[in-house]
């Protein structure tokens, strides 16, 4: 990485702001269900701590657009933290206003002082400089460590780098060496499996990974897309009829770099959008009308699971089915098994992917997580991160 990192200025005893992703998942009574977004800044945190800084937290939770509502508060993210480095994790009432300034003013090295959600003021995600400022105006050194939030160009994500020293915390290095090092330098075969729900979010990443891959695999809603542009009925599957040109042009890619593009062969289809729902396996060519397609079948998943044991890289972004429906996980769990077992690289981008893998615990196993869905993402696709380019360089 060309960024400078906490590794390589003097922060020994300052007062340093860190932007953290601590956008996690929380059930109804705010307890938060997956803490793997804390767990994943605590190595910046405790090197601050122990270079003897005061570290001044800040991060989003959700989209609460610019108003101050309890619902979208990071005192669960609070409590989790300490528990996490057992020590008290002081909280601000606020961002900029009375209580966060002051707490920050009296900040003394070695404590931890966590902001409220950057986003009660329009002001973040509107990256106002006066807001930026008044951020900058708390620390005298700014770590950006959010990977997650690091392709959004927010006022605590990239304007506040305008003010202060910036550079990287230890999580956005691992993730730019991981992701980094995959594309620009894979152990080959490279294999790319693509999932999710719409061919249109995925554009970019597909574009930009025939140019790399060996392979690539496509699953989960978009590959329907791919069936009707060959001309077969998709019934009531996911399917995007302005996008059945694209579909075609990124086929015709496939066979023009010399990629390996791998389209489901059958598909495990159900009769309603709910759980328990009658379902069947079908051949891609053979969806019925009124039926909708869930999952990959059997024969993908072997024909997919040979391909991947000779992979030495591979990517994963997206599920390869409605994996929240038991019956239709087979598929993404079935490959998440698979990827376990290789003998290879095995990078997984954050969002839906993530949380597949975890649900299947088999998180270990993994050479790689990202925490980042839409930043890793982006980033694949070969797009400068705000987030990043803000930061210091070497
Ligand atoms: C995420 O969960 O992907 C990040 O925290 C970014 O959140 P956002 O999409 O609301 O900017």
């Amino acid at each position: 990485m060309n960024k400078k990192t906490i590794k390589d200025i003097d922060l020994r005893g300052k007062k340093v702001l860190v932007r953290c992703d601590f956008n996690v998942p929380m059930d109804g009574s705010k307890n938060i269900t997956d803490n793997t977004r804390i767990v994943a800044a605590l190595p910046t945190i405790k090197y601050l701590l122990e270079n003897n800084c005061a570290v001044i937290l800040c991060s989003h939770l959700g989209r609460p657009k610019g108003e101050f509502k309890p619902e979208f508060s990071l005192q669960p993210v609070a409590k989790e933290l300490s528990k996490l480095l057992g020590k008290e994790v002081i909280m601000a009432k606020d961002v900029i206003g009375e209580d966060a300034t002051s707490k920050a003013k009296n900040l003394k090295e070695g404590e931890i002082l966590l902001l409220e959600n950057v986003r009660y003021h329009r002001e973040e995600t509107d990256n106002d400089p006066e807001f930026a400022k008044k951020l900058a105006n708390l620390a005298e050194i700014y770590v950006n460590d959010a990977f997650g939030t690091a392709h959004r160009a927010h006022a605590s994500t990239a304007g506040v780098a305008q003010y202060l020293p910036a550079v990287s915390g230890f999580l956005i290095e691992k993730e730019l060496q991981f992701l980094g090092n995959a594309i620009t330098n894979p152990e080959r075969p490279f294999v790319a499996i693509l999932g999710g729900a719409k061919v249109s979010d995925k554009i970019g990443v597909i574009d930009s990974l025939l140019e790399k891959v060996d392979t690539l695999m496509i699953g989960g809603g978009m590959a329907y897309t791919f069936f009707k542009a060959q001309g077969y009925g998709v019934g009531n599957s996911l399917c995007e009829l302005d996008k059945l040109d694209l579909a075609k042009e990124l086929m015709a890619k496939a066979e023009e770099k010399g990629v390996k593009l791998m389209l489901p062969v059958d598909t495990k289809i159900g009769k309603e959008f709910k759980p328990d729902t009658e379902s069947k396996t079908v051949a891609w060519t053979e969806i019925p009308d009124e039926w909708e397609g869930f999952d990959i079948g059997e024969k993908t998943i072997n024909m997919f699971s040979e391909e991947l044991k000779t992979a030495k890289t591979v990517v994963w972004n997206g599920p390869l089915g409605l994996f929240e429906f038991d019956q239709f996980a087979i598929g993404t769990n079935s490959i998440a098994k698979v990827l376990s077992e290789i003998d290879a690289t095995t990078i997984i981008g954050g969002g839906d992917s993530a949380a597949a893998v975890k649900k299947a615990g088999l998180e270990s196993k993994m050479t790689h997580i990202s925490t980042g869905g839409g930043a890793s993402l982006e980033f694949l696709e070969g797009k400068k991160l705000p987030g990043i380019e803000c930061l210091l360089n070497k």
